[in-house]
């Protein structure tokens, strides 16, 4: 397989450091709504890299919220990724926007949110959902498809109307404190800019692509 020959050209929009706003977090709403808008295959899905033991992890999530804080995700908290924020709370997201040519990494500290806040979205999430939520130990080792399906038609039973909240699943807050923009330009020459936390006030520069 010749993947050599396999290259973009990037062009659509340039990005300059003038035109960036003053917040990172409202510079990244603009351009999540210019993604929602040009209706970008899963604009809210992003990568999120944890480390434990200085061994970096990655994996897709969803953003589901945006806060003047950061960006909240859902997940289960004994998961994989669960265990490793648990030990490093240091963490890194990458959104990809293909169709606009842009790419915005994120790095924060992460916490769980209040209680409330997961109960609050749990209960809008569709019924099927909230099932698989209880049914799938997330990152444990499954015997069989079968395992899981029948412990989901059990819990049917167990909750056919309402369902509460698991414990151990709930959302995460990523607070940033490095933003950093990209926008595709021709011939590799990219727009980059950044944004850095220095005591408590964010300052804008531009790096080389
Ligand atoms: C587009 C996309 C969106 C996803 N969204 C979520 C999500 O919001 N929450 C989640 O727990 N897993 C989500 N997943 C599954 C994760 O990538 C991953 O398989 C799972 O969370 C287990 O990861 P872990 O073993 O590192 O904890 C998504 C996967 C894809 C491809």
């Amino acid at each position: 397989m010749d993947l050599h020959a396999i290259r973009e050209d990037y062009s659509k929009q340039a990005l300059s450091q003038a035109q960036c706003a003053d917040n990172p977090l409202t510079q990244f709403q603009q351009w999540l709504t210019e993604a929602i808008n040009a209706k970008v295959n899963e604009p809210t899905a992003m990568n999120v890299a944890t480390v434990q033991d200085n061994k970096p992890s990655s994996r897709m999530v969803l953003l589901k919220e945006l806060t003047e804080q950061g960006f909240i995700f859902f997940t289960n908290y004994q998961s994989r990724k669960g265990q490793q924020i648990s030990q490093n709370e240091n963490v890194a997201l990458t959104f990809f926007w293909p169709e606009l040519e842009r790419q915005v990494r994120i790095e924060g500290i992460i916490s769980q949110i209040a209680e409330e806040e997961s109960d609050a979205y749990f209960q809008t999430r569709p019924y099927t959902s909230k099932i698989g939520a209880w049914a799938s130990y997330q990152s444990q080792p499954l015997k069989s498809k079968q395992e899981l399906l029948a412990r989901a038609a059990t819990l049917t039973l167990k909750h056919p109307l309402s369902v509460p909240r698991p414990l151990h699943w709930g959302g995460y807050l990523v607070i940033p404190n490095y933003v950093e923009f990209w926008q595709g330009r021709p011939s590799r020459l990219h727009d980059r800019i950044c944004y850095q936390l220095q005591h408590n006030q964010w300052h804008k520069s531009r790096l080389s692509p």
